[in-house]
């Protein structure tokens, strides 16, 4: 049994479908199962849980050879972010996978997740792969760049909702994103390929986009209209502190902005591309297609999984 802590999220539904397709027994742990709806459809085993909660991630476990780390505590509040959730529960997924007995565990971390990192989340997803690194465990470690189908919910979804957008800074910086699509066929490949034991990946998608880019490709493909606005620099840094005071969550997403703009984000993701060539390359412009324009009568469709 092959257990997918994050099952319910935008990279874990790709992946349990993946390995359901092949005829894995999957089970998914959500602290909320009707979160885990459109996965119980196909007869999966569905275990609620926080990971925050040592004797529920132990329970979740039990009986796995596989446990599979896609949770996200993104942007997250002041009791679940990515201190509580990517460090803390990572933490509790590996002590309880060691008690288990468990024969691969899967982490997904992060691009660029370092010790000195200035966002918390990669500065804990760092946390996570030294301890899973350390846990005696066999491992693989994915570190994706960012996601497609995350950011065309952020700043494409407010176009065709709002008729506006709003980018976070100058959005001159150019920025490596990779589907989640892709990002699924490197996790299913970890789960039943031991080729990849012992292995850390750095996984981009095929251009290197500013988010004004970005934003224009979605408009293009899926016919929004409407004003690209630019959220100043310097507002962002005034916000950031405002919003740490009340709402931590915010503050957290603006300093994430604040790194999108300024800092090193392009990837050349060409080498690992190659050494894997079974993995699709898609582009945004692909995912923009499949999520939000319907193929034959052109509406607009809600972001769909992708199946096998
Ligand atoms: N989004 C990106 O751009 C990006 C880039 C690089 C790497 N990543 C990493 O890729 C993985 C998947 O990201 P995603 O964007 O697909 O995630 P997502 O859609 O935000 O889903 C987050 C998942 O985490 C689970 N989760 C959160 N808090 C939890 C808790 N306290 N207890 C149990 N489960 C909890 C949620 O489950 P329930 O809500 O059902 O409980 C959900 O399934 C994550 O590890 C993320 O850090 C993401």
């Amino acid at each position: 049994m092959i257990l997918v802590a994050g099952g319910t999220g935008r990279l874990g539904t790709n992946v349990v479908g993946l390995l359901q397709a092949r005829g894995l027994h999957v089970r998914v742990l959500t602290r909320e199962p009707s979160r885990a709806a459109h996965l119980a459809k196909r007869g999966l085993n569905i275990v609620e849980g926080d990971v925050r909660d040592p004797t529920a991630v132990r329970r979740a476990v039990s009986g796995a050879r596989t446990v599979i780390s896609a949770i996200h505590g993104f942007p997250g509040t002041k009791d679940a972010n990515p201190g509580t959730i990517d460090r803390d529960g990572n933490h509790n997924l590996i002590q309880a996978a060691r008690e288990a007995n468990v024969q691969h565990f899967v982490l997904m971390s992060a691009k660029g997740a370092a010790p000195d990192h200035p966002m918390d989340l990669m500065r804990m997803k760092y946390a996570a792969e030294q301890e899973l690194m350390a846990s005696g465990l066999t491992w693989t470690i994915m570190r994706p760049t960012s996601y497609m189908e995350t950011w065309c919910e952020v700043l494409g979804r407010p176009l065709l909702e709002k008729g506006r957008t709003q980018v976070f800074g100058r959005g001159q910086n150019p920025i490596n994103w990779v589907s989640t699509a892709d990002v699924a066929r490197f996790v299913e490949m970890a789960a039943v390929d031991g080729a990849l034991h012992g292995q850390t990946l750095d996984i981009g998608g095929p251009d290197n986009l500013t988010m004004t880019d970005f934003v224009r490709v979605f408009k293009t493909e899926s016919g929004a209209d409407g004003k690209i606005g630019h959220m100043p620099p310097v507002a962002m840094r005034i916000g950031a502190i405002v919003a740490s005071l009340v709402n931590p969550g915010m503050a957290r997403q603006i300093r994430a902005g604040i790194v999108m703009d300024t800092a090193a984000m392009a990837f050349d993701a060409s080498e690992v591309r190659r050494r894997y060539p079974s993995v699709p390359v898609t582009s945004l412009r692909e995912v923009v297609r499949r999520d939000f324009v319907r193929a034959h009568d052109g509406q607009r469709n809600m972001p769909s999984v992708v199946t096998p």
